[in-house]
């Protein structure tokens, strides 16, 4: 299965995702990866790797319908199977949604619906929650509130800052990320059952998710 990565940062997500189709656990080729920033480090990882890259920055003041087509065709280029959001740091707009119906998914430092945004980590230490985790789910309209995939769950610790705590659930991101992508190549997972129109909260619709 062809996927196309979207990143803004780091890339440790792109890096758990290359290290686990090295390995063997992650049946699927990463034929591109998009930035909305030139200096996300996630694109020196992927040009190591040899993998096609492009950048699409959007500054201030900048046309967003205009950006929006355009990254909507830069990704469609690819003819991915999948497009994964791995820290992908701006709202989708129509276009991309449009041309990958049910067809994105994202990876979100929260169990969702708890703490969705940029600054989940953070708002989970002010929250004094005793659990948190991540969330794999599928990518509509809002933000980080399309159908969830699966999640794992760490201890929110005693002292742990927003960084600390982050570093532990990125440990489970990295477990969980290629795992779903590994499930949707082989067909374990299927997204279009989650499309269905119905609460966000509904538990049933992970129990669709084998072998987690
Ligand atoms: C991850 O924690 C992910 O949940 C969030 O952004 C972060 C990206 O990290 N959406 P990285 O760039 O993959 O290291």
């Amino acid at each position: 299965m062809d996927i196309v990565v979207l990143v803004s940062g780091r890339g440790s997500n792109l890096k758990a995702i290359c290290d686990a189709i090295d390995a063997g656990t992650c049946d699927t080729s990463v034929v591109g990866v998009v930035s909305d920033r030139a200096k996300a480090a996630a694109l020196e990882l992927a040009e190591k790797r040899g993998i096609a890259t492009r950048v699409l920055p959007l500054r201030k003041g900048d046309d967003r319908a205009a950006w929006n087509e355009a990254l909507a065709e830069e990704v469609a280029a690819f003819e991915p199977a999948l497009v994964v959001l791995a820290g992908f740091m701006r709202v989708l707009g129509a276009p991309l949604l449009r041309r990958f119906p049910g067809r994105i998914i994202n990876v979100h430092p929260a169990l969702l619906p708890s703490f969705p945004g940029h600054d989940a980590p953070q708002e989970a230490i002010d929250g004094a929650v005793r659990i948190s985790g991540c969330t794999v789910h599928i990518v509509d309209a809002g933000v980080d509130t399309g159908p969830i995939i699966a999640q794992a769950a760490v201890p929110v610790l005693g002292g742990d800052t927003a960084a600390t705590l982050h570093a532990r659930i990125q440990v489970q991101e990295h477990r969980l990320l290629p795992r779903v992508i590994h499930q949707i190549a082989i067909g374990a997972i299927t997204l279009e059952p989650l499309m269905v129109n119905t609460p966000v909260a509904d538990p049933t619709r992970s129990l669709t998710v084998p072998d987690l």
